[in-house]
């Protein structure tokens, strides 16, 4: 069935998702704002721009690209190696908040996705903060 309200399709498909994702790593790799998030992650960024895109595709109501590669995300238990707290969750929300601000989306589909990313994000924690 063709759902012509998913939030995939309110955000505009597969290129403005992957326009989003690039501009979200793009400012994760030159921000100072995003310097401790930045230094988790590989030197290259490549892999993590088509992993999230892939995911986000599946998880906005698209094509379940991530899902049909690497099985259940289980992104908590893959976010494990990785210390996350109140810190690295601000700075991922600072570069994709940042991104969805300079995006065209509607107004209303930008504050469901602030909201709906808020959330996974401080799911995503494991540390105490110092
Ligand atoms: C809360 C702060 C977060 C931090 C510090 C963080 C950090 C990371 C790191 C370091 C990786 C590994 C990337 C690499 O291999 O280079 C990763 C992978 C990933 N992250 Fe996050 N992340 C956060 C939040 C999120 C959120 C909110 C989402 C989804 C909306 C997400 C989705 C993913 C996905 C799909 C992967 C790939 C998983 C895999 O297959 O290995 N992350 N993240």
């Amino acid at each position: 069935m063709n759902n012509l309200n998913s939030l995939y399709d309110l955000i505009g498909g597969e290129e403005k998702l992957r326009a989003l994702v690039d501009r979200f790593y793009d400012l994760m790799d030159s921000a100072p704002e995003a310097k401790e998030l930045r230094e988790l992650h590989a030197v290259s960024l490549k892999q993590s721009r088509e992993k999230l895109f892939m995911f986000l595709s599946g998880w906005s109501g698209g094509p379940s690209l991530y899902i049909e590669k690497y099985g259940h995300p289980k992104l908590r238990m893959r976010h494990n190696p990785f210390p996350i707290g109140e810190r690295e969750r601000d700075q991922w929300l600072w570069c994709m908040n940042q991104a969805l601000d300079e995006s065209a989306f509607l107004p209303t589909v930008k504050e469901h996705l602030k909201t709906r990313f808020a959330e996974i994000a401080d799911f995503m924690r494991n540390k105490l903060t110092e």
